[in-house]
């Protein structure tokens, strides 16, 4: 599987579409296939909801979003990879509405909606994945699709009264020189003054927009906070760009083609990512499947203003059994304590670190800008000043294995900088998988805060939440030792002064049923 496509809750029922390969786990013509849960952690597979079938979409069904419209109506519009992967966007609209699980779709008569022509200057073979829409203050439609010209990356912009005539604007909503394909494309409104979610068509005082793109060049995901004028339809970063090594990201780690969707009965925006693997093709033959969603994570704007916070969803929570809880504790310098007591291969683990001292914190040098080569320079087992502290995670017995998602302290110029950390290069003996070594700075004063980290382990994947959900890295590990009851989990300090643990709770994490 790849990219999420199409999330939504309809009737008290949460969809899932994606971007899935019947033929095997590689890649191949693409169908959208379709799961529902009503809590977001158990699911039910249904047969796919829409394949190639037409001469439009013969190479595949690609990426695209739901819309509701009027009428409590969901509607598909997705790309289709036709001849020579040329790409045009498709609606597609429930056969039933009064089955609750939407089982079947149908396409259009009109198909293609969208499509490159002579006249509209479109690159047919970079035109692709349709947000979700939303309506302007003259009662038009918007949607953007992402592509670019030459190596400018742009979100092409498309109005309609009827949901099915659509018409290109002359300017896309939003471009950026030298980005290359913007894949994916997300414009939802966040509240700047709750913690809460906004409906895709909500703009006005207090509500910020924000932009996030997939960049097929490096794969990595940007995003930027800013202003959306629904009059104009352009959209203003309010610093930054989508593609800077200071951009930010939802993700440092392995995390793609996401997409949010507002979830109505909840008041809350939801996150849906897909997590590719870092292993071999043949691996992937071998054990029969390959990439998987990231557990879905509630986003939305921290009070700075500056940034985007997201934390697992509550219902993951349903899943913890067995708590074990560390009493208050000092881990001096040097120091690797066991957690013991649960199912380290299957865990989510919360804990916080106080630091009451930081004058052995290392100088950060003017150069070490780029937190994910600060990581791999200064890994686990790299002695610093304050940090590394952490966890380290799928560990084998005798630590042969293990990936540590830890924190380093550095003086910056005029302020302390914390670097976070997941570092996979002993994740496993073995070495074909891509053992990168993910970072990220995070936006907290360690002077004044404890330094919190969230963890979900479920064997291969490791998801990691800083900070209370400002900075997130997932990434994928293989280990041959640390699997199932061979798993351990330990804190670390591998730093020169001692910090305070004064909260460690770990949970064994239960099966969710997907079937
Ligand atoms: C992103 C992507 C999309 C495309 C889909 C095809 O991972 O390349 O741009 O629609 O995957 O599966």
């Amino acid at each position: 599987m790849n990219d999420p496509n199409g999330p939504m809750i309809y009737k008290g029922i949460y969809h899932l579409f994606y971007q899935y390969n019947p033929q095997g786990p590689v890649p191949g013509h693409k169908v959208w296939a379709h799961s529902t849960s009503t809590d977001l952690v158990n699911w039910t597979p249904h047969v796919p909801a829409i394949v190639p079938s037409q001469e439009y979409d013969l190479n595949g069904c690609w990426s695209g979003s739901v819309t509701i419209l009027p009428g409590y109506k969901p509607a598909i519009l997705y790309t289709g990879a036709g001849p020579q992967k040329k790409q045009a966007q498709n609606l597609a609209a429930p056969k039933n509405l009064s089955d609750p699980y939407l089982i079947e779709w149908v396409k259009s008569p009109r198909n293609p909606l969208m499509a490159s022509t002579a006249a509209n200057g479109i690159n047919a073979s970079s035109f692709r994945d349709p947000t979700t829409a939303w309506v302007g203050p003259d009662g038009r439609w918007r949607v953007i699709i992402g592509s670019k010209r030459d190596r400018m990356g742009m979100a092409i912009l498309y109005r309609s009264r009827d949901f099915v005539r659509w018409t290109k604007a002359r300017r896309p909503l939003h471009s950026a020189d030298d980005t290359g394909m913007w894949e994916c494309p997300d414009l939802f409104p966040v509240s700047a003054r709750f913690p809460v979610g906004l409906d895709s068509s909500v703009n006005g005082p207090n509500v910020k927009h924000v932009l996030k793109v997939s960049l097929d060049d490096t794969k990595h995901e940007y995003y930027t906070v800013g202003t959306y004028d629904s009059r104009a339809d352009t959209y203003v970063p309010d610093e930054g760009s989508v593609d800077s090594d200071s951009g930010l990201r939802y993700d440092y780690g392995k995390f793609y083609g996401s997409k949010t969707f507002f979830d109505s009965e909840n008041n809350r925006r939801i996150l849906w990512g897909w997590i590719n693997e870092s292993s071999t093709v043949d691996d992937d033959i071998k054990k029969g499947w390959s990439g998987v969603m990231a557990i879905p994570r509630t986003l939305w704007l921290d009070k700075s203003g500056k940034q985007l916070v997201q934390w697992p969803i509550l219902e993951i929570e349903k899943l913890r059994t067995n708590q074990v809880d560390l009493p208050n504790k000092l881990i001096e310098a040097g120091t690797v304590l066991e957690v013991p007591g649960i199912t380290a291969a299957q865990a989510d683990v919360e804990v916080s670190f106080e630091v009451k001292e930081l004058e052995k914190a290392e100088a950060l040098e003017p150069a070490g800008t780029n937190p994910q080569m600060l990581c791999s320079q200064k890994g686990a087992s790299a002695k610093g000043g304050v940090g590394p502290f952490g966890l380290l995670v799928m560990a084998s017995k005798g630590l042969e294995e293990y990936t540590a998602v830890f924190f380093r302290i550095f003086k910056g110029q005029n302020k302390y900088v914390v670097l976070m950390c997941s570092d996979q290069s002993r994740s496993s003996l073995k070495n074909c998988n891509d053992k990168t070594t993910y970072g990220a700075f995070l936006d907290v004063d360690p002077l004044h805060e404890k330094l919190s980290l969230r963890t979900l382990i479920d064997h291969s994947i490791v998801e990691s939440f800083g900070g209370g959900g400002k900075s997130c890295i997932t990434a994928r590990v293989y280990p041959v030792l640390a699997v199932r009851d061979g798993t351990h989990l330990h804190v670390f300090n591998n730093g020169a002064q001692s910090v305070g643990v004064p909260k460690l709770s770990a949970w064994s994490m239960k099966k969710a049923r997907i079937n």
